[in-house]
């Protein structure tokens, strides 16, 4: 199934002499279960095209489809209702609400989708399992400032699972971090991707973009190469003829992903 689907996707900022064309005319196509990195200098687009594609932003012309759906022409109440169903964000600086506890911030999605289906007791175990799934449920009720950055970063990917969403969309999701956290979210994206999520992650660091799928690079507001990843860093699991990798059969590669939902 395509999740993404965009034609001729140009935003630009200003007017006359001082117009800047933050994506020219972007055509990309992303199937399910797809872990695409997204490269490419500064300024060449990257965040401009990850707002578009997590409905913060809307192009200036052009198409997007997501999963189905076309939600370029759609307003901003109706933008806001798709990200709260079918968006996971995970940031550079991870965007926590301060002094409200780990187990409040992954809540939060829950509290704003007007899904009534689960009571309030139902949300909290809900928040509390997503928790445990990245291995924090011994800090549920700490606060971002007495967090690290790596367990403020893994609050940031509990809550962007909290409402099961179809696509995670990460902005240098490693950017802030050492590279021992680093590693730690890596494997997070990595149990992610093995349970059938599709994820479109930005970095600028080659290591990074190496665990993906897939690459594409950016330039100009243009795709400047599009490139299917031939191995994964840092991962011994066996090539298949194919040329995809065996996770089937096999138990998630860390206790950590076990509590994660499965993709329905
Ligand atoms: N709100 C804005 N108003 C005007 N110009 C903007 C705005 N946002 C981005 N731009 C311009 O659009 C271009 C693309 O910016 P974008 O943030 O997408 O780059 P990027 O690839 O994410 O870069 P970086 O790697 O530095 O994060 C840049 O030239 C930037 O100056
Ligand atoms: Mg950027």
């Amino acid at each position: 199934m395509t999740i993404i689907q965009t034609h001729a996707l140009t935003k630009t900022y200003g007017k006359g002499d001082i117009e800047v064309r933050a994506l020219d005319g972007v055509d990309v196509q992303i199937n399910e279960n797809e872990f695409v990195a997204i490269m490419g200098p500064s300024g060449s687009g990257k965040s401009t095209l990850m707002n578009i594609l997590g409905c913060l932003d809307r192009p200036t012309s052009g198409q997007y489809i997501l999963a189905g759906e076309a939600v370029s022409g759609l307003d901003k109440a109706q933008l806001a209702h798709i990200r709260s169903k079918r968006l996971g964000f995970i940031f550079q600086a991870y965007n926590l609400l301060a002094r409200t506890t780990a187990l409040e911030n992954v809540l939060l999605p829950l509290l704003y989708s007007r899904n009534g289906t689960h009571t309030d007791a139902e949300k909290r175990q809900i928040a509390l399992d997503a928790l445990a799934s990245v291995g924090l449920s011994d800090r549920a009720h700490h606060q971002p400032h007495e967090l690290s950055g790596g367990q403020q970063q893994r609050v940031a990917i509990a809550r962007a699972l909290i409402n099961d969403p179809v696509l995670i969309l990460a902005d240098e999701p490693t950017g802030n971090l050492d590279t021992r956290s680093s590693h730690d979210i890596m494997n997070l994206l990595h149990d992610l991707h093995d349970r059938g999520r599709t994820i479109v992650m930005v970095t600028h660091e080659n290591d990074i973009a190496a665990h993906a799928s897939r690459v594409i690079h950016f330039r100009d507001g243009k795709i400047d190469a599009d490139v299917q990843n031939g191995h994964r860093a840092e991962d011994g699991r066996p090539k298949t003829e194919d040329g995809g990798w065996e996770t089937e059969d096999k138990a998630p590669p860390s206790s950590v992903s076990r509590h994660l939902p499965s993709q329905r």
